[in-house]
């Protein structure tokens, strides 16, 4: 657990004294390889006031990268951090490896590159640091970005998709200025920042234009609605259009949820409106509200600007009416379910710290808590025993939300997803399908507040090939003695051996010898931790598998 600092904070001009300044937009890179340098920087984002930053080759956040479905994406990470860092594309479809969880270290000095065919359907995604406890401290020191995923699909509709034109990303956090000018380390900001800037601005022509909004705060929740009381068209939610545009006048966005709105501003040239966050209407149990016992800000509880929205004139080639359809991505049917999983969390806390379990586990790098075959479907039941409400993610995956508390969740919830809020006493039920696999590289599944990510309330587990993975009772008649063991244990096998693999419940190698063309082997996993045991037996033309535990 950390101790937040507690020094005199600065509260720097709010939204009704200060200067306005210009949204700033982060270049977006279109390239085969993409090059990120995670490093230490200064920035102002008050004249004069310099603030010690984290930034992905920029002092602040870090490039949008613009991949295409069916290409393959190279991102090389640098690390030139003072410590360990790992990089994760929140959302993206890629194999356990590529996943940049806590246990894809890029230690100080090294890189890591990533590569990975992309799968995703168009929408926005965005990259963060996934270090073991360390990830809400680089991230509120500002390493992330955005990416977006284009496909033939998206760009065959009558949508706004020139990048800073009338395509924008906005992503929202908030940050705590220490009276030196640095950031505290802290659940809840008392200043705005979108895309880095405190006070923005920003210039929007008179037609239809898309804002692609990020929810990139530790831990606070925004519910979003434009000031006029005219409403958003949702037409994306995290992970994949929606079949039509969905109307609203209030976005709930919890952290590392994305959301992609239309706002017709035809006609308004000259006006102004203001995006607001309507903190006033959250409940008690939700960060951001004006909950007394949690961590105090500035911000909870009330309404406040975000971005301000200036109308100018329209572009050339306006897009100048919301579609009334869109499309469907495909998604798992609940009926294809083979398996229904419930994932009970419990425990209390403030909004930085607390002990919050799910299933009554935090997280060990070393545990597996769920095995998942490849390519099969279920559905998963979160129900939320805690004291408040926690944004729920689940990586290698996107999922559909059936319902909160029995009840079909709003249309603009309805598309693919991979964040979900549960709030206090409501159960979420998802259905997706686990169509990526770990092969040693679990994927982690956890509250995307940051804080309660790096105190553990987080999970992973494993997803295996059924058909590369043959099960006990059909594994050609191995047998091994004893089991569960101390120590030593003798397989036996229907076919000569080639070699004996045996395998941690991560899917680590551990042991590896040859078989000598015997049907029998003797290992010895004395110096093994306790725990569940994979053997691989390989011949020439048949494979089995055990399981031997150790004691
Ligand atoms: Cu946004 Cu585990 O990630
Ligand atoms: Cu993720
Ligand atoms: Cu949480």
């Amino acid at each position: 657990m950390r101790n937040f600092n507690l020094a005199i904070v600065l509260a720097f001009a709010s939204s009704a004294n200060g200067q306005l300044n210009p949204l700033a937009i982060p270049p977006a890179l279109e390239l085969d390889t993409f090059d990120l340098v995670a490093d230490e920087h200064v920035h102002q984002f008050y004249p004069g006031i310099n603030t010690s930053t984290y930034g992905a080759s920029a002092e602040y956040l870090g490039p949008t990268l613009i991949l295409h479905r069916g290409d393959t994406a190279r991102i090389r990470i640098h690390n030139e951090l003072a410590e360990m860092t790992s990089m994760h594309w929140h959302g993206m479809h890629v194999p356990g490896e590529m996943d940049g969880g806590p246990q894809r270290i890029i230690d100080p000095g090294e890189s890591w590159m990533a590569e990975f065919p992309v799968k995703n359907p168009a929408a926005t995604y965005w990259y963060h640091p996934h270090p073991h406890e360390l990830t809400a401290e680089q991230a509120n020191f500002g390493i992330a970005g955005f990416i977006i995923v284009r496909d033939q699909e998206e760009e065959q509709l009558p949508l706004p998709r020139s990048y800073g034109v009338d395509d924008f990303p906005v992503v929202i956090q908030d940050r705590k200025f220490l009276a030196n000018g640095d950031f505290a380390f802290y659940p809840f900001g008392d200043s705005v920042l979108v895309n880095g800037t405190p006070n923005p601005f920003l210039e929007l022509p008179a037609q239809v234009v898309r804002l692609r909004l990020l929810n990139g705060s530790n831990a606070r929740i925004y519910a979003l609605g434009l000031d006029n009381g005219q409403h958003m068209h949702v037409i994306a939610g995290d992970a994949g259009l929606l079949p039509a545009p969905a109307a609203t006048d209030r976005l709930w966005l919890s952290n590392g949820e994305r959301a992609e709105v239309l706002l017709d501003l035809t006609g308004m040239e000259g006006d102004s409106l203001l995006l607001m966050s309507y903190g006033n209407e959250l409940p008690n149990t939700v960060p951001g509200s004006g909950n007394m016992l949690w961590e105090s800000s500035l911000l909870n509880g009330v309404a406040f600007q975000v971005l301000r929205i200036r109308v100018t004139t329209p572009t050339v080639n306006p897009i100048t009416a919301i579609p009334s359809g869109l499309l469907t991505v495909p998604m798992p049917a609940e009926s294809e379910s083979i398996r229904t999983r419930t994932k009970t969390i419990t425990g209390m806390g403030m909004v930085g710290m607390g002990m919050f379990m799910i299933n009554g586990s935090m997280f060990d790098m070393d545990v597996v808590n769920d095995t998942m075959q490849l390519n099969t479907v279920e559905a998963w039941n979160i129900v939320n025993n805690s004291n408040m409400a926690h944004p729920m993610h689940i990586h290698g995956v996107s999922f559909t939300v059936l319902e909160r508390n029995g009840v079909p969740p709003l249309a603009w919830e309805q598309g693919p997803k991979d964040v979900v809020l549960v709030d206090r006493f409501e159960t979420v039920k998802l259905v997706m399908r686990f169509g990526e696999i770990t092969d040693g590289w679990p994927f982690m599944y956890h509250c995307h507040n940051l804080l309660h990510e790096d105190n553990m309330m987080m999970l992973q587990y494993i997803v295996q090939d059924p058909t590369l993975e043959v099960p006990e009772s059909e594994s050609s008649g191995a047998r091994s003695f004893p089991n569960p063991t101390i120590g030593p244990v003798m397989v036996r096998s229907l076919f000569p051996l080639i070699s004996v693999e045996v395998l941690d419940a991560l899917g680590r190698v551990v042991l590896k010898q040859s078989g000598n063309g015997n049907h029998q082997a003797i290992f010895d996993l004395s110096d093994a931790s306790t725990g569940v045991y994979f053997v691989r037996l390989q011949g020439a033309m048949e494979s089995g598998q055990l399981t031997v535990v150790k004691e």
